[in-house]
């Protein structure tokens, strides 16, 4: 009764210029090992989850690169979505496909993007986290141990009571700011969302009824289409209606029936070049390096990577994210990834 459904629609805007709208950064090798995200994060859960009860859920404009990418998945587990809407609608309309397959299916919910190395560990707490749902209607997620106040992360407050390895939430609170992330950390019983779920389809299934009676309305209207040939007519026809929402906020904040298991792996949503670096080995000089041949001198910090393995000289830069992709080279400070978002729409507009 295992099944996953791994989100793979992202567009990943940070990792500009390898990340690209046509080719998301799920869909490249980014770590250098000779496989995307999206072939690790597959292979990661077919340790626990039979092959053909993972489905990719992205836009239609991926379905070649997921086949490409994914030889062993099947056109049927492919699920594609003809609008950009956020997390929440995929969701749920893959768990209506999935419990009309399998009424007793116990699903994770994965982002495909995410760094998680020790994977012993993580297929341990997952299968910790199945045998709790399948006895229970519990909503599960991952936390993970808080660094820094990051106004980019769901919070976890959980019940400081039990004893208990999956523990009750008092409350989850999407992207909090900045003040509101900090007086949270300094209560010590407040976890990161790793963004991993796990569920019953019964129990996402009467928490989007319960919660998002509107969206749940929509896709139950085509419950009789789903896993026939008539489904994507209806999607097509459908889509786009729902809500731009995020699981997050459409479920996780506004549900009673919320635990946490806290992660006993190490992980990085790997969402800026600086999360990458931090992942990636290093040169004796504290430079990552991918794709590329380099010779630095007095260059320390950078995180670089060309394709093809062009030779990259470097001299008198620190702490730089030096990116060579086809058309584009970017050289960028660290300290402001987080603009690149920007500066891709700016690059957009100008060129
Ligand atoms: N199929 C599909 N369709 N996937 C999508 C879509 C969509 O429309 N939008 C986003 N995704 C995928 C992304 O590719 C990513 O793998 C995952 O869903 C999460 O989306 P993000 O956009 O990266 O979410 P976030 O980083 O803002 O926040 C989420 O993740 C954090 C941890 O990384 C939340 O769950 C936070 O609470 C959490 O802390
Ligand atoms: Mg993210």
């Amino acid at each position: 009764n295992y099944y996953a459904i791994l989100m793979a629609g992202g567009v990943g805007s940070r990792f500009w210029p390898v990340s690209t709208q046509d080719y998301p950064k799920q869909f490249h090798d980014m770590l250098g090992t000779g496989d995307t995200l999206i072939q690790k994060t597959f292979h990661r859960l077919s340790q626990l989850i039979p092959q053909e009860n993972i489905f990719i859920l992205t836009n239609e404009k991926y379905n070649n690169l997921v086949l490409e990418q994914l030889p062993e998945v099947k056109q049927r587990q492919v699920v594609l979505e003809p609008a950009m809407r956020n997390t929440a609608p995929c969701i749920l309309y893959a768990s209506l496909k999935i419990q009309k397959e399998n009424p007793n299916a116990v699903t994770i919910v994965a982002p495909s993007d995410h760094w998680i190395e020790d994977e012993k560990a993580f297929i341990n707490n997952v299968e910790e986290s199945f045998e709790f749902c399948a006895k229970n209607d519990a909503l599960i997620t991952l936390g993970i141990q808080p660094t820094f106040p990051n106004t980019g992360y769901g919070y976890i407050e959980f019940d400081k009571t039990t004893t208990q390895s999956i523990k009750p939430v008092n409350q989850f609170r999407e992207k909090p700011d900045y003040q509101t992330a900090k007086s949270f950390i300094s209560q010590g019983n407040f976890l990161w969302n790793a963004g991993i779920f796990m569920w019953s389809v019964e129990s996402v299934i009467s928490a989007f009824k319960n919660n998002q009676p509107e969206l749940f309305e929509l896709f139950q209207k085509g419950y009789a289409y789903y896993n026939t040939k008539k489904e994507y007519d209806f999607i097509l026809e459908n889509y786009a209606k729902a809500e731009n929402i995020s699981v997050d906020y459409a479920v996780m904040e506004k549900s009673e029936n919320v635990f946490v298991l806290p992660a006993t792996f190490d992980w990085n949503d790997l969402g800026t070049w600086g999360s990458l670096y931090d992942k990636l080995e290093k040169d004796t000089n504290n430079n990552a390096v991918v794709n590329a041949k380099t010779l630095v001198n007095e260059a320390s910090g950078n995180m670089i990577r060309s394709n093809k393995d062009k030779i990259v000289v470097v001299d008198g830069l620190n702490d730089y994210i030096i990116v060579d992709k086809d058309e584009v080279l970017l050289i960028f400070p660290k300290a402001k990834e987080q603009n690149i978002k920007q500066v891709l729409q700016n690059v957009k507009d100008t060129f």
